[in-house]
């Protein structure tokens, strides 16, 4: 089955071509940072224009390799949910009129579900690779959410915590703008923390006994306080470690916890943060079972993921039709 994706929930518009959930034919990104770049943040109205023109030549792109090799599509896949509105109007709108256009099946995705579904495609070069196992614990970690799931199914998730202030993407981002790192602050943390010392400064873990909740914003104001307390020339290499070190550490300690209870056959990470290798690690390290990990590549925002989620709720019958709209705070359970 032969899937058209769309993702537009944020600051990258995307479209790709997924065969059977797993394979990827195609995987067109257009990334907005240098856009959002002198604001240290996504401007939401800006994201939103920007979309509308750079939307057009990756969809004439993909529709020009599908139509030359003449292999028919199945499906027309888009994210609903959640992102902003503005962004993700425009590639609900796209995906709608190819749909009407080409007479295909419509299906609206859970922009979070997709980030767990990039662990299962297969690997460019790759010839193939078991598929997750449930039940699948999901530390489902971006620059919006922070959840931790329990799938025991296709389609069938259980939220077992989320974050009750920041999420992890977006603490990471924070703490790249005090320290004069820019955006996105994920990959510039992990960067300059390379060669800083995490153990310099001990920094608060919110553990918030009983519960797989997360909290962030005490972690990035005692940041703030260090910087503050530092002086005019901290050290940014070890300030950056050891934040790293803490938000690591609770979202691996979490994440092993909840694989023990739930009795899970796989751990798999998703989204923007699955990316820091750090975390990756750590979570290999603590974790007694096998974990999955996306390539870092399809950890941040794309409409491969979607096409993958798609072809199982497709499998399961779940169609959409034309009134198909926005859902600005979807939630994952
Ligand atoms: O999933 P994503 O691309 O977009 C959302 O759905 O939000 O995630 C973006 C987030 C940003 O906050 C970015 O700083 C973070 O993922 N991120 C990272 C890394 N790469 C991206 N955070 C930590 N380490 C990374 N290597
Ligand atoms: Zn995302």
């Amino acid at each position: 089955m032969r899937v058209l994706a769309f993702e537009t929930s944020c600051d990258e518009t995307a479209v790709a071509l997924v065969q059977d959930g797993r394979w990827i034919e195609s995987n067109l990104i257009a990334s907005q940072v240098e856009l959002h770049r002198p604001f240290g943040g996504i401007v939401p109205e800006a994201a939103s224009r920007a979309h509308l023109t750079n939307m057009v030549p990756l969809l004439e792109s993909t529709l020009e390799a599908v139509d030359r090799d003449g292999r028919p599509l199945d499906a027309v896949a888009v994210t609903y949910g959640p992102g902003l509105v503005g962004a993700l109007l425009v590639g609900v709108n796209v995906a709608k009129a190819v749909a009407y256009a080409r007479g295909l099946p419509l299906l609206g995705l859970n922009h979070l579900e997709g980030h767990v579904y990039a662990n299962w495609l297969v690997p460019p070069g790759r010839d193939d690779q078991p598929e997750p196992r449930f039940p699948l614990v999901c530390l489902i970690v971006s620059g919006a959410h922070s959840d931790l799931v329990v799938m025991r199914d296709h389609g069938d998730y259980v939220r077992l915590g989320r974050t009750r202030d920041d999420a992890a993407g977006e603490a990471f981002d924070k703490v790249a703008r005090m320290l004069g790192l820019g955006f996105p602050g994920g990959p510039a943390i992990q960067r300059v923390a390379e060669q800083g010392d995490p153990t310099r400064f001990h920094l608060p873990r919110a553990w918030l006994p009983g519960s797989y909740d997360f909290s962030f914003s005490g972690l990035k104001t005692a940041v703030g306080r260090l910087i503050e307390q530092l002086g005019p020339e901290p050290p940014v290499a070890d300030v950056a470690a050891s934040f790293q070190a803490a938000i690591v550490d609770v979202l691996a300690a979490k994440t092993a916890q909840a694989a023990r209870e739930y009795g899970a056959a796989q751990v798999a990470l998703a989204g923007g943060v699955a990316a820091n290798v750090p975390l990756r690690r750590t979570v290999q390290d603590r974790v007694a079972g096998e974990v999955r990990l996306p390539p870092v590549a399809l950890c941040t925002d794309n409409a491969a993921m979607i096409g993958a989620a798609a072809y199982y709720r497709l499998r399961a019958g779940a169609i959409s039709d034309l009134t198909l709209d926005a859902r600005p705070n979807l939630p994952i359970a």
